[in-house]
């Protein structure tokens, strides 16, 4: 049978695959971030049951003709809305080498037995590089980390792991009093996945945010919070690099107030996208303090520029794990079976693969100059922001996004409306994404700086990238490009 892959089929099969790439190549080389808008009535031609089967060459065909165009390529140089780029060669290479081999982390002396101990390595660079200490390995109580498939999995299971540390047993009594189950989070920069993870682990929404300055905690303001509900907070989560504006938090005074508190919080430190700064020597010293906390997520998919979908959860004392632990005979009782310490996941492709791929292919210290490039390239959008009459900085600039807004001239900002900037930038951001030759993310934030006006909620642009394609010319043409957008729109609102 030539579609299940055999010796007699090899060649078809390698031709196919061989298409594949073509076609993958071609998409992520294309000039377009996306060539065609998709619209709502494409869904109904695609519930179609296939009866028949369509050969895989005319599939391809068909995909390429008729799917392709509508794919947004995150690899595109003006893709600048988010950092997951996905570009790595030896990324992709990984990623297409682990779904060959069909690697099953759920255990390793039979489904996976190299594969586990290459996970257990990539996991511990991870660790050595954020600064946690490193036990010799024995088992795998020893390694202090799972590999998930994203920050959300990799938050939610800190979060399992700070109940547990809480209130040990949870597990097996169940949630009481979900009230007494707090966690504490800044206000207005948090990622969802927190209080979502929240409420799937049956503590309810039991989040308190704190209020923020500059995109940290304000740390008095935690410390009142702190005092005011003591004995009712399970954790504190900080960011090294908040989804909006990838601020770094003040680490350890975040820790010390959490201690000198209550010693029994667990701190948990979202570094998903911040943790990157770990690998360059002159940007680590930006997250001093982050070896502290009791946990860590990172999400190599976000930085690393490999594919999806790839996250690692590291925690202080590996040892933690046990109190999460699944046990079933469908889970080998061995020495290294992840299956046993990865809440939530059962069989599991060998998606770690991907980074020992890059890893091993660029080394941290070329790692290290790319992140320090992302970062210089923030900078540089900065000063032509901080220069120019039209945009006005939001953010401090830590890692790398920049979050701005477009407005008429920024002399005369008394002079204007919040609603009219507001609606403007959504006017932009719309057109864009119609356009579809540049994206830049958009969303409301908080002014936590006062840039426009102290706590009014802004609609802002988000320039941030991981896409090491961008140069210094993509960034300018993207803001000549928005002024040339803006110009047009307030001629048609006239
Ligand atoms: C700070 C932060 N944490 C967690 C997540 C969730 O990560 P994922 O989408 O990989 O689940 C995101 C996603 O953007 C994020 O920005």
């Amino acid at each position: 049978m030539k579609e299940i892959l055999n010796k007699e089929n090899e060649e078809y099969a390698y031709k196919c695959f061989e298409k594949t790439l073509e076609l993958g190549f071609k998409f992520k080389l294309n000039n377009d971030v996306k060539e065609k808008q998709s619209k709502k009535q494409q869904i109904n031609q695609l519930l179609k049951i296939p009866l028949d089967g369509i050969e895989l060459n005319d599939l391809l065909k068909y995909f390429s003709e008729e799917i392709l165009p509508y794919c947004t390529n995150f690899s595109n140089e003006n893709f600048m809305g988010f950092p997951d780029a996905g570009n790595s060669v030896a990324g992709i290479s990984g990623a297409i080498m682990s779904d060959f081999l069909q690697q099953n982390l759920i255990n390793s002396s039979f489904c996976a037995p190299i594969a586990t101990y290459m996970e257990i390595a990539v996991i511990k660079w991870f660790r050595e590089i954020l600064g946690y200490k490193i036990k010799k390995i024995n088992n795998i109580w020893d390694v202090g980390g799972v590999i998930t498939y994203g920050g959300t999995g990799s938050n939610s299971i800190a979060l399992l792991l700070a109940r547990e540390n809480f209130k040990k047993d949870t597990m097996i009594n169940g949630v009481k009093n979900p009230e007494n189950y707090k966690v504490i989070i800044p206000k207005g920069i948090g990622h969802y996945s927190i209080r979502s993870a929240l409420m799937w682990i049956g503590c309810g929404d039991n989040i308190i945010e704190v209020e923020t300055a500059n995109y940290r905690y304000d740390i008095s303001a935690l410390r009142e919070t702190l005092l005011k509900n003591k004995g009712k907070i399970m954790c504190v989560v900080s960011y090294v690099g908040d989804s909006r504006t990838m601020t770094i938090e003040n680490l350890k005074a975040v820790y010390q107030v959490v201690k000198s508190v209550d010693n029994n919080i667990w701190l948990h430190v979202d570094a998903c996208h911040g943790f990157s700064l770990a690998f360059s020597e002159k940007l680590k010293k930006k997250i001093e303090g982050i070896e502290l906390f009791d946990s860590i997520s990172t999400d190599p998919h976000k930085v690393l520029a490999i594919p999806y979908c790839m996250s690692a959860l590291l925690i202080k004392d590996p040892e933690k794990f046990k109190l999460v632990t699944s046990t079933s005979d469908l889970i080998m009782q061995e020495d290294f079976a992840f299956g046993q310490i990865t809440p939530f996941i059962g069989s599991k492709s060998w998606v770690s693969l991907k980074t020992w791929f890059m890893m091993q292919n660029l080394g941290i210290k070329n790692i290290g100059k790319l992140i320090e490039r992302r970062c210089d390239m923030a900078q540089y959008l900065k000063k032509q922001i901080l220069k120019s009459d039209h945009f006005i900085l939001m953010n401090e600039v830590n890692i790398n996004s920049v979050v701005f807004v477009y407005v008429d001239n920024k002399n005369e900002l008394s002079k204007m409306n919040i609603n009219d900037i507001n609606a403007l930038n959504s006017q932009i951001y719309d057109y864009l994404l119609k356009e579809g030759k540049y994206y830049l993310h958009r969303f409301p934030i908080i002014d936590n700086m006062g840039a426009i006006k102290e706590d009014e909620t802004i609609v802002v642009l988000r320039y941030m990238s991981g896409n090491d394609n961008i140069s210094y010319k993509d960034i300018n043409n993207m803001l000549t490009h928005i002024i040339e957008v803006a110009t047009k729109i307030k001629g048609e609102n006239k």
